[in-house]
């Protein structure tokens, strides 16, 4: 009689311990962040994130995530003529607001500003830079949510997909080059978060 006590106690204990596994395991797959087990891919990660890396460090992208405090311009990314200044909240300082020379759109001529609606860069507390970051370092930073903005990965995703500012890379007026493939960056992007999201030594 005992016997069965214990016995029938240790199965109502097995059975409490696999429902708590199942609701973890449920659990997991609800939350957004995480990934299946499976498709972790370190190596696949670390490559996906170097076929990324280029855009990031186009003119284009660079010249508003520079590691100074001033914009840079041009393919060669000089200091940004007028000694304009990223100011306390990127948007410059004094009369040299981004928005009193750059419009809602590109200015169609040569040396003309280009445009966008939302046109400044990362304040002094979130300096987002990319200029002289190794791949590495670039990719530990856009994972950091202290050094991104407060972005998780899918966010992150989010944005190099649909910002207005990153897509103005790919519209960029004035004759001026434009970073590889949209398209092939968001993917190398979400493939890298789908493996795990490791990042290159
Ligand atoms: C006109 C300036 C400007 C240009 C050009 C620009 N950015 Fe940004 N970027 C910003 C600002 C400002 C933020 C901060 C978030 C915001 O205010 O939208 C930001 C945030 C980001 C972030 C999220 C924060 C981080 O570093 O993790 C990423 C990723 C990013 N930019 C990628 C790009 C890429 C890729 C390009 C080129 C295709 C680009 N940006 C071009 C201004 C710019
Ligand atoms: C006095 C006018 C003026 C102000 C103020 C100004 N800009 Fe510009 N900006 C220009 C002009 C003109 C160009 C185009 C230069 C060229 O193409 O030769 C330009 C170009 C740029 C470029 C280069 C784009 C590229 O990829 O080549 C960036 C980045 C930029 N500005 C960012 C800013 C930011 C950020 C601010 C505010 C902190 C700002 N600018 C304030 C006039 C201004």
């Amino acid at each position: 009689m005992e016997k069965t006590d214990v016995s029938s106690q240790v199965l109502t204990q097995l059975a409490v311990k696999i429902m708590l596994v199942i609701a973890a395991l449920c659990l997991g797959a609800l939350a957004p962040s995480t990934w299946a087990a499976d498709d972790r891919d370190d190596a696949g990660a670390r490559a996906a994130f170097l076929k990324a890396y280029p855009v990031f460090m186009h003119p284009r992208c660079l010249n508003c995530h520079p590691a100074g405090d001033a914009p840079l311009q041009g393919d060669d990314s000089l200091p940004h003529a007028q000694n304009v200044q990223r100011g306390p909240e990127g948007r410059g300082r004094y009369a040299l607001k981004c928005a009193n020379c750059h419009q809602a759109a590109n200015l169609p001529g040569e040396n003309l500003p280009p445009g966008n609606p939302k046109w400044h860069m990362p304040p002094p507390g979130m300096r987002m830079v990319f200029q002289g970051k190794s791949p590495g370092d670039l990719c530990k930073q856009l994972k950091d949510p202290a050094q991104n903005g407060g972005m998780t990965l899918e966010e992150l995703i989010d944005h190099v997909s649909h910002d207005k500012l990153v897509l103005w890379g790919w519209d960029p007026g004035n004759g001026r080059s434009k970073p590889p493939s949209h398209v092939e960056f968001v993917d190398h992007l979400r493939t890298w978060v789908k493996k795990g999201a490791a990042c290159p030594e």
